[in-house]
């Protein structure tokens, strides 16, 4: 699904219309080169391996993950318990530091870059969706929205236009005044995909967004991150449990034992 079409592109520019009005420049934009197919790696392991000492054993939660990810890809990333998903979450999202091999986004080696650069690049390019919210119990719907915002400098007007307007996109306008406790779970789910969105990211990873769901709220939330996917060109990277999500993905990549392997025998 590489350079899929945008078929929306009123409401892409209405999303992107922040970040426009921050004159966030393009020169400030990461690139990264094409393949041979014209497909553009916006996340790309090299030789990945995360391993955890443990007194005196060692847990090899990522064992030399090799794997590009293009743009506007919606990719669902399934395996066991403890195969190492959030892990290697982690590590695309810059929040640990591989013990050994690379990881570029847009084209960029993370380890080469300056921490202030990083978390910038961090901050707006990347998108976090986690499977227990992670709202703040005491903000409401419109100020969790625009949390995101706030870490990256943003003046209270322009938080506040971006945040009605997100919370139009989510399709909770008539909530942002109520808390998480007040919102059922795919309400709370979607103000945590309107808090991913807060500064307009390329990429959004989702570690089992569904997971605390009911199934006919998580196929809602797909259809929702689907259609983030195609009508943004957001390039989306679930990870999940559920054969059945994994399914709507355009491409599935299995992990087991921290490795990349063609196919989980049993999950
Ligand atoms: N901070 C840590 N210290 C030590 N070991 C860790 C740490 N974090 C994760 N691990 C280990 O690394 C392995 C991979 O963990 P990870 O959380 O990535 O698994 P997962 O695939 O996300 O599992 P689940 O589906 O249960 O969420 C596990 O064996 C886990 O015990
Ligand atoms: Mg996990």
């Amino acid at each position: 699904m590489a350079g899929k079409e945008k078929k929306n592109k009123g409401a892409e520019n209405r999303v992107k219309s922040s970040s426009r009005a921050k004159g966030a420049s393009e020169k400030s934009k990461p690139s990264s080169k094409k393949d041979d197919a014209g497909r553009r790696a916006v996340i790309e392991l090299k030789e990945l391996c995360k391993f955890y000492k443990m007194g005196k054993s060692e847990v090899r939660a990522l064992n030399g993950v090799k794997l590009k990810i293009f743009q506007g890809e919606m990719v669902a990333i399934v395996g066991p318990s403890g195969s190492g998903k959030s892990t290697l979450m982690n590590m695309v999202g810059c929040l640990d530091i591989p013990t050994c091999g690379s990881v570029y986004l847009f084209g960029r080696d993370i380890s080469k870059m300056a921490e202030s650069d990083l978390a910038t690049l961090r901050g707006k390019t990347i998108g976090f969706i986690f499977q227990k919210f992670n709202l703040v119990p005491y903000l409401n719907a419109l100020e969790n929205v625009v949390l995101p915002m706030v870490f990256q400098g943003a003046p209270l007007p322009e938080r506040n236009r971006r945040g009605k307007e997100i919370l139009d996109v989510v399709k909770l306008s008539d909530r942002k005044t109520h808390k998480p406790s007040e919102l059922s779970g795919g309400q709370q789910q979607r103000v945590s995909i309107g808090r991913a969105l807060a500064n307009n990211p390329q990429i959004i990873l989702a570690d089992e967004p569904t997971g605390n769901l009911d199934s006919e709220t998580g196929k809602s939330i797909m259809q929702f991150m689907r259609e983030l996917n195609e009508k943004f060109g957001k390039t989306i990277v679930i990870v999940t449990h559920d054969e059945r999500i994994a399914k709507t993905c355009d491409r599935t990549i299995f992990i087991e034992d921290g490795k990349i392997v063609d196919r989980i025998h049993a999950l």
